[in-house]
């Protein structure tokens, strides 16, 4: 077995509290049945998400305390740009408070009635500001990719000739762009492969339709792509991330997953597309030289950034996700695998078949498993699926309890217990019931929503 090893050492510690069962049941049922409604005070291992919450460097703290305060011409965005320059090739950048606020102002600007959006697959909130502007998305995935169980070793890839028949069946005139989501989120943080890109790339070019890239999650792309795709085998991550990148048109990021901070960014070489979308940052974002971020985290963006290609950070959350995976496995507990970046994805409806899909089984899973452990993880099923015009619910193509590794967080003994925590969970699925909603917010009801076992 291949024991992961942290490369890296702990120096600033936060306490975990780790409170009695009667308590996280009562926690749970405060929270409304929904994980991000639950306080940290109550939770041991947060594995909601690696959104803001990867572990920090001593260099990017050290950063922060040199941030050039200024509404305008600030030397920490400065800093930043020639960060975005060096590692994903980019020289112009406009800056954002977050990821969804990128996917705002992109949206806002390429996104007509009508408009069609093909991606490998989507992501809640890029959905959500897609179709808030009048168009719709297809996901042009390969027929492996929403298979639990595969040997794949590129599931986020776009099937070429799907998306071939999409344009002629909907006129690339009416597709502003082709999205691609680096280490695809929602089917449980599974890359692309260059080749993949480059075939994509080459459709995008003939048809005159821009290629976007989604680079959140491509540090962990990269590196996936230096494991598992021969051509790359020697090549550095930077050298990965920049042959990516200049694949693309425009890239665009939410800081919180890539660089361990905050904020947002859309770069580009196409100075004139960057320049239309200048009105829409000033509007929504603030001035050219913050867009809403504060000055010590585009410092810190900006150090986080290049750690980007540095292979022994990058490396840290795939490694422990594999090893959950493989330890889960060996119970015969059922996870997405191969094993991907971001976290380690159980499928719910293996673990749970007993509950029907309208049920919301990862949701209900989610709950059981922070009852039984303390550990928090984030549904991502039907719960975060939206309803169609007739108030039925959009079944989700897969019904996961993801349980995110935050980079360079957790500890193996941490890793540990969450798997045996699983196992006795397992032993024990039959006490796992289906929810409902109880309260349903119409946009991205999963963050607020209450729900209640049936
Ligand atoms: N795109 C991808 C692929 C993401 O994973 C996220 C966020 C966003 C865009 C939006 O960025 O949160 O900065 O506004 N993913 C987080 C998660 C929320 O937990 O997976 P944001």
């Amino acid at each position: 077995e291949h024991i992961p090893l942290e490369l890296h050492k702990v120096r600033v510690v936060q306490k975990l509290h780790l409170v009695p069962v009667e308590r996280r049941l009562a926690a749970m049922q405060e929270a409304g049945f929904n994980t991000f409604q639950l306080q940290t005070k109550d939770v041991f291992l947060d594995m909601l998400t690696d959104s803001g919450v990867n572990a920090m460097s001593d260099n990017q703290i050290a950063a922060m305390m040199q941030a050039d305060d200024a509404y305008a011409g600030s030397q920490s965005f400065a800093r930043l740009q020639s960060a975005v320059e060096e590692v994903f090739g980019k020289k112009y950048l406009l800056p954002a408070h977050q990821g969804r606020a990128c996917e705002n102002i992109l949206a806002q600007h390429f996104v007509k009635p009508n408009s069609v959006i093909p991606m490998n697959y989507h992501f809640t909130t890029t959905l959500a500001h897609i179709t808030r502007n009048g168009g719709r998305i297809v996901e042009i995935l390969s027929d492996d990719a929403l298979k639990i169980k595969s040997t794949n070793p590129f599931k986020g890839n776009i099937d070429i000739a799907k998306l071939e028949a999409s344009i002629a069946t909907h006129g690339a005139g009416n597709i502003p762009f082709i999205r691609m989501e680096a280490s695809t989120n929602l089917i449980g943080g599974q890359p692309f492969s260059i080749a993949n890109m480059r075939a994509v790339r080459a459709i995008a070019k003939k048809h005159g339709i821009l290629l976007v890239l989604d680079a959140s999650l491509i540090g962990e792309n990269a590196y996936f792509v230096k494991q598992r795709e021969a051509e790359f085998k020697n090549a550095s991550v930077a050298k990965i991330l920049l042959t990516m990148c200049d694949l693309a048109d425009i890239v665009y990021f939410s800081a919180r997953k890539v660089s361990s901070s905050r904020g947002g960014g859309i770069c580009s070489n196409n100075k004139e597309i960057i320049d239309q979308m200048k009105n829409l940052v000033v509007l929504f974002e603030g001035f050219l030289t913050y867009g809403g971020i504060s000055v010590r985290e585009i410092e810190s963006m900006a150090v986080g950034l290049r750690e980007t290609t540095d292979e022994t950070v990058m490396s840290q959350s795939p490694l422990f996700i594999e090893y959950l995976v493989g330890r889960l496995e060996k119970l015969g507990i059922p996870v997405v695998t191969p094993a991907g970046g971001l976290g380690c994805h159980v499928d719910a409806m293996g673990f749970v078949p007993h509950i029907p899909q309208k049920d919301y089984p990862a949701g209900a899973l989610a709950t059981a498993f922070y009852i039984a452990s303390g550990v928090r993880g984030m549904e991502r099923g039907t719960m975060s699926s939206v309803r169609d015009v007739h108030g039925h619910d959009i079944l989700a193509d897969a019904e996961l309890l993801r349980l995110a590794m935050p980079r360079r967080v957790f500890t193996l003994s941490q890793v540990k217990y969450v798997e045996d925590r699983l196992a006795w969970l397992y032993k024990n699925r039959n006490l796992i019931g289906g929810i409902h909603f109880v309260e349903e917010p119409t946009v991205l009801r999963f963050f607020n929503g209450r729900l209640a076992a049936n």
